[in-house]
């Protein structure tokens, strides 16, 4: 296999050139608008994302021009989420992706609105390709039951609720919160190849996604403790000053890592079950787990 930045860089520069093509096609008035929606969406960021889709369609032989709308749709709701979970009545987060987050940069109410925007635009990308045929129209329906009320939203809520200093907490609680509200679109770049690919057996790479999921947010709580700004972009420490239910919270720093370790070994051993070449997907788990940013 070819080095892992290698084409991880190279999944992410497929992704962008997609990306571009839509952001220089969005006029807006007022220009307010799609000015606020491109300032989050083409800010860079990771683009696990758009990675796992383009990754997962290889290993499944889903050709690049099918998967890319739905990874374009997923990390526009990906990035509404973040845009939302940055409010004040949220997480209270001043910065993003190195920058100052959405309200910071333009005003509160219309974060809410760029947010709006970029999940009404993602759907409107999954209903274009509804069109195209039945499997089509099976994974914008999957994309929009990870992103929903069942899904990332719930988990949001979630994290709300057990942030409120008189909840009881349990591993229960917090293995809910890890599955929906960074687990459904962790699992949704996984498992939308293979629905493409018209390939009912999904259920090794289901099992994959779901762990993978729930790692990607372990290292997640302990970055907001051993990471630094300049690498994450965004400010640390917050999750304990706002009373989040997070795996550090439950199992102390060293508890946690712990905890990560095996859930990588485990996602290692649910990859053996996934069917096609899994080195890069292999080398992503180690990627998560070791990640400063
Ligand atoms: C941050 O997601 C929010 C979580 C679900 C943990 P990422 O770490 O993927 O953020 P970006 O997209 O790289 O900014
Ligand atoms: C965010 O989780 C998850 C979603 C936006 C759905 P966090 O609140 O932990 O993410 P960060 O740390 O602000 O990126
Ligand atoms: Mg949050
Ligand atoms: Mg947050
Ligand atoms: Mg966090």
């Amino acid at each position: 296999m070819k080095d892992f930045n290698f084409l991880y860089d190279n999944f992410v520069a497929t992704f962008e050139a997609y990306a571009k093509s839509y952001a220089d096609k969005l006029k807006t008035v007022p220009s307010v608008l799609g000015e606020s929606m491109l300032y989050s969406l083409m800010n860079g960021g990771k683009r696990v994302r758009p990675v796992l889709a383009l990754a997962t369609a290889e290993v499944i032989g889903v050709p690049q021009e099918d998967i890319l709308p739905y990874a374009l749709a997923l990390e526009m709701i990906h990035t509404y989420s973040l845009i939302h979970d940055d409010l004040p009545a949220m997480d209270n987060d001043d910065f993003r992706r190195g920058k100052p987050s959405s309200h910071k940069a333009f005003g509160e109410a219309n974060a809410i609105l760029a947010g709006d925007a970029l999940l009404n635009e993602a759907y409107a990308i999954c209903l274009d390709q509804s069109a195209k045929g039945l499997h089509f129209a099976i994974a914008a329906k999957y994309l929009n039951e990870c992103a929903g009320v069942y899904g990332m939203i719930a988990g949001q809520s979630a994290d709300l609720y057990f942030s409120e200093k008189e909840r009881e907490i349990t591993e229960e609680d917090l293995q809910f919160i890890y599955e929906h509200k960074t687990g459904k679109l962790l699992l949704a770049p996984i498992v939308i190849p293979a629905i493409l690919a018209g390939d009912r057996n999904h259920l090794p790479l289901e099992r994959f996604g779901k762990m993978l999921g729930t790692l990607f947010q372990m290292t997640d709580d302990i970055l907001d403790v051993t990471g630094s700004f300049d690498e994450l972009g965004k400010s640390t420490g917050k999750d304990e000053n706002e009373n989040k239910l997070t795996c550090v919270r439950l199992y102390g720093l060293e508890g946690a890592k712990v905890r990560a370790d095996l859930c990588a070994q485990t996602c290692h051993t649910l990859l053996e079950g996934v069917d096609g070449d899994t080195a890069f997907l292999n080398e992503f788990v180690d990627f998560v787990l070791r990640r400063t940013k």
